[in-house]
């Protein structure tokens, strides 16, 4: 019988893609996935270390996990085997295995191509208990079997991993550690078999995705657009994505691709963090506002329908009203179709919680609160411009009502649309066309664009 397995993700896309790689390396030892830690004869918590509190969110699961275990065990259902991976594992390693005893494995996100030979060696001697957040020499990537389950019509796939930056606030340089790129023939290999099992649009993944330097096979050291343009040679590919990227690392080449490479999507996520100079250096940003402007106009100069994306921190040691100020306007000036926007919180370890010039809680709630109404009256003015257009739009979720469909506009705008059922069948996991009927906060609303389609509907 197959032993059940059940992750947990938190944070970041990059996470919900390594889930997939873990279960990929557990299914040749037997293990399916499940979706509830009850039945699971191992529960991976796939943790997040960028926000506040989220070690201690991860260590209260645990402790439900263990009389989880517990009550499996005195009703005679087996055991449970508990790991903890992603970035609390690798920050907080031994630190993990001694507050929480009841972790069979703590395994850092170098390290997810030996969890089988982890997990083996538990079931043979359960008394075990392993730590391991080396990044070993042989990459990872070498190691892992090649990915198995289809992702559907939208993919991601990693093709960078880690970050050599060190913005002061951030833990990625620690827990993922150095930049590293994949080859870009694993690469092309794995877009390949991801478009043979139906996947239409890639984003190409990475911390630092735009760092891209990954080797060809000329031998030759390819960029981030290189790699583009080439993967938009692949027959059955519609859509190409990237993200995170970096202002720093937007080369001329890269901004050039999204005019000259349909395939891109007109979206960017660049996130800026902060529009104060001042700010911006103390965060060990490496640009200011102006460089960031710069980007915007060039991308735009080539793309103009380009919707951007950014991710904001507020309250950062030092901030005083004159910088916030200087972000809303940056906001302003931008114009985003989404963004993501976080209170500063201080990650132990890292240069910005040592400043004594902390910025009190009520006042990073209130200036959060004055940057999200912002940022949600762009959002939705975005969306609201979309009324009466009819756009290409990838169907890949279904909605919760039987017949609906949700999809993926050109501008990553969730879209909603009512169908028959077997309609919705029929279209699910292609592009089709929609007129958009109103935009919504979060995303669009609208029905079939193609009349013969709305008739047989
Ligand atoms: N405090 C608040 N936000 C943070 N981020 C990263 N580290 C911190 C921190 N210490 C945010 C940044 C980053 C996003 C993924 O998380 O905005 O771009
Ligand atoms: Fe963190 Fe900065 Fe690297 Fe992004 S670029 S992962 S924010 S250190």
């Amino acid at each position: 019988m197959a032993r059940k397995l059940f992750i947990k993700t938190y944070g970041c896309q990059m996470n919900v893609y390594d889930s997939a790689r873990m279960a990929d390396v557990l299914a040749p030892i037997g293990f399916e996935r499940t979706d509830t830690a009850q039945d699971a004869d191992l529960v991976v918590l796939n943790t997040c270390h960028i926000r506040e509190r989220a070690a201690e969110k991860v260590y209260s699961e645990i402790g439900r996990l263990r009389l989880m275990r517990e009550a499996r065990r005195e009703a005679g259902e087996g055991d449970m085997l508990i790991a903890v991976a992603g970035c609390v594992a690798q920050a907080e390693g031994d630190e993990v295995r001694r507050r929480a005893p009841s972790v069979d494995i703590v395994v850092g996100p170098q390290a997810y191509h030996r969890l089988g030979g982890m997990v083996r060696r538990i079931l043979a001697d359960r008394g075990e208990r392993i730590v391991d957040t080396d990044f070993p020499t042989e990459t990872k990537f070498d190691s892992l079997p090649e990915q198995s389950a289809p992702q559907g019509a939208a993919a991601f796939l990693t093709i960078q991993e880690g970050c050599d930056k060190f913005c002061t606030f951030c833990v990625v340089p620690y827990t993922r550690g150095a930049e590293y790129s994949r080859p870009v023939g694993d690469i092309r290999n794995e877009a390949i078999k991801l478009v043979g099992q139906g996947t239409q649009e890639i984003t190409l993944l990475g911390q630092n995705v735009n760092a891209y330097h990954g080797v060809g096979e000329d031998g030759e050291t390819w960029t981030l657009a290189q790699l583009i343009r080439e993967l938009a040679k692949i027959d059955g590919l519609e859509r190409i994505r990237f993200t995170t990227s970096h202002p720093r690392d937007m080369d001329d080449d890269l901004i050039a691709a999204h005019g000259d490479t349909p395939k891109l999507m007109p979206y960017l996520h660049l996130p800026v963090q902060s529009g104060s100079d001042r700010i911006l250096k103390r965060m060990n940003r490496g640009h200011g506002r102006e460089a960031y402007f710069r980007i915007v106009e060039h991308l735009r100069a080539v793309r103009p329908d380009l919707a951007l994306s950014s991710d904001f921190i507020v309250g950062f040691p030092g901030e005083t009203d004159q910088d916030f100020e200087d972000t809303l306007d940056l906001i302003r000036q931008v114009n985003f179709a989404q963004a993501y926007s976080f209170k500063y919180s201080e990650r132990p370890g890292t240069p910005a919680a040592e400043h004594q010039d902390q910025v009190p809680e009520a006042m990073k709630s209130e200036r959060l609160q004055r940057l999200q109404a912002l940022l949600n009256e762009q959002q939705l003015a975005f969306n609201e411009a979309m009324a009466d257009r009819v756009v290409p739009v990838l169907f890949d979720r279904r909605g919760k009502k039987p017949g609906q469909l949700v999809g993926r506009s050109p501008w990553l705008q969730a879209t909603h649309i009512d169908l028959d059922p077997v309609r919705a069948d029929a279209l699910f996991g292609a592009v089709s066309d929609v007129r958009v009927a109103r935009g919504a906060p979060n995303g669009l609303v609208g029905s079939l664009a193609d009349p013969k389609q709305e008739s047989a509907a």
